[in-house]
């Protein structure tokens, strides 16, 4: 069964995370998600003023159904993901708070995310984490370093314009296709560049 963990942190971006889940819940059979209290929040400040603590629900969230998204407790080491045999594609966490990837960078499993995200290192297992934070102090950089040299990808929340984007929706997507592409979905919401424009 094709199972992808994601992960949606207090950094500027909630707009990632639903745009990306939408497509996730598609191509995966089952998603898990883990969303921070901070994850909330930017999400109600950013997206839907609405939303309350306990509205973590996908169908709500996204505004489409999704009945394969199983929305996980972050304090419950019980569930799969916290564990090395549960096997699954890969690790998303977008967008990803510096505070978060600090924690991962130095194994500080203090949630279900931390705890998810420092078993697919150890498992060698894809991480993918979309950072989103400008400028970046010289500690961040080096927890970044640090997540690439253990395995993760460090994937930033920075749009391209090749495709000559007209919308926000277009601009996001083009993070979230490439981020498809890390967790090995073939994605077609962005063309691959020379390659779907002669087709
Ligand atoms: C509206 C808003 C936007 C934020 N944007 C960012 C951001 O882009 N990057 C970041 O690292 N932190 C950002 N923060 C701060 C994080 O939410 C904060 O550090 C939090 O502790 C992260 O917690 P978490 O990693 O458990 O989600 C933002 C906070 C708010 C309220």
């Amino acid at each position: 069964m094709s199972t992808l963990v994601v992960a949606v942190t207090g950094a500027s971006g909630s707009i990632y995370a639903q745009r990306f889940l939408r497509c996730a819940a598609k191509e995966f059979e089952r998603v898990y998600l883990m969303m921070s209290d901070q994850a909330l929040q930017v999400w109600r400040t950013e997206l839907d003023p609405s939303i309350t603590q306990g509205d973590a629900n996908p169908e709500r969230l996204l505004g489409v159904p999704c009945a394969n998204i199983t929305v996980l407790d972050r304090k419950d080491y019980f569930s799969p993901p916290a564990s090395g045999s549960f096997r699954h594609a890969g690790m998303v966490v977008i967008p990803c708070s510096m505070g978060t990837a600090g924690r991962i960078a130095n194994g500080i499993s203090d949630d279900l995310v931390t705890r998810a995200a420092d078993v697919c290192l150890k498992e060698k297992r894809p991480l993918v984490l979309v950072v989103r934070e400008t400028p970046l102090n010289l500690i961040q950089l080096r927890n970044l370093t640090q997540l690439a040299e253990a395995g993760a990808t460090v994937m930033p929340a920075s749009p391209g314009f090749y495709h000559r984007p007209v919308s926000i929706e277009e601009l996001v997507d083009s993070v979230v296709a490439r981020v498809l592409q890390h967790v090995g979905v073939d994605q077609r919401i962005v063309p691959q560049w020379q390659v779907d424009q002669s087709e």
